[in-house]
C-alpha cells in the first residue's frame, strides 16, 4: 500500500495550516484512511516555531470536534522532497514555496505545489484562505468552512474519487 505525504503551508503555522492538518486528519479518520497518509504543516516564516496552534483557532476547531495538536515549524528545502503534495493557503504562501523550490533549482521528484482553494467545490469562487490572525472570531470560522470544503475535495482527488 502506498503512502501519500501531504504538507499544508501558511505564514505562521499557528492558524490556517494547523487547521488544515487537523481537518484533513479528522477526515482520514472518518474514512478509515489514516494509514495511507502522512500529514504535517509548516509556516513560511519562523516567528512562532515550537508554539501550539493559536488558541482561537484551537477553540474553533474543538467546537467542530477537531483536535489541533501540531507545533509550529518553518518549511525547509527537505520538505520539497519529503512530501508528495504541498498545499498553500494564500498567494503569498504559494509564491514563497515556489521561490524556495526555484532557489533549489526546481529539482526533479519534488512535491507538487498548489493552492489549497483549488480543491474547494462548494466555495468555488474563493482563491485564498485568508489570514484570520488580526481579525475577529468569524475569520476562524471562515477558515474552517473553507478547509472543510477543500480538504474533502483534496482527499477525493488523492484517492481518485470522481
Ligand atoms: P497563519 O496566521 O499564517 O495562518 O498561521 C498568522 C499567524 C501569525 C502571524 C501572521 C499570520 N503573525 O504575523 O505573527
Amino acid at each position: 500500500m502506498t503512502t501519500t505525504r501531504v504538507l499544508f503551508v501558511c505564514l505562521g503555522n499557528i492558524c490556517r495550516s494547523p487547521a488544515a492538518e487537523g481537518v484533513f486528519v479528522h477526515l482520514l479518520g472518518q474514512q478509515g484512511l489514516t494509514d495511507r497518509f502522512v500529514v504535517d504543516s509548516a509556516g513560511t516564516g519562523g516567528w512562532h516555531v515550537g508554539r501550539r496552534a493559536d488558541e482561537r483557532m484551537r477553540a474553533a476547531a474543538t467546537r467542530r470536534g477537531i483536535d489541533l495538536t501540531s507545533r509550529a515549524r518553518q518549511i525547509d528545502l527537505g520538505d520539497l522532497h519529503s512530501f508528495d503534495h504541498i498545499l498553500t493557503m494564500d498567494n503569498d504562501n504559494l509564491a514563497a514555496v515556489r521561490a524556495l523550490s526555484h532557489a533549489a533549482g526546481n529539482p526533479a521528484g519534488q512535491a507538487q505545489i498548489e493552492a489549497m482553494t483549488r480543491y474547494c467545490r462548494r466555495h468555488s469562487g474563493v482563491h485564498e484562505v485568508a489570514d484570520p490572525y488580526y481579525g475577529g472570531p468569524q475569520g476562524f470560522e471562515q477558515v474552517l468552512d473553507l478547509l472543510d470544503d477543500a480538504c474533502s475535495g483534496l482527499l477525493d482527488a488523492l484517492v481518485c474519487k470522481p
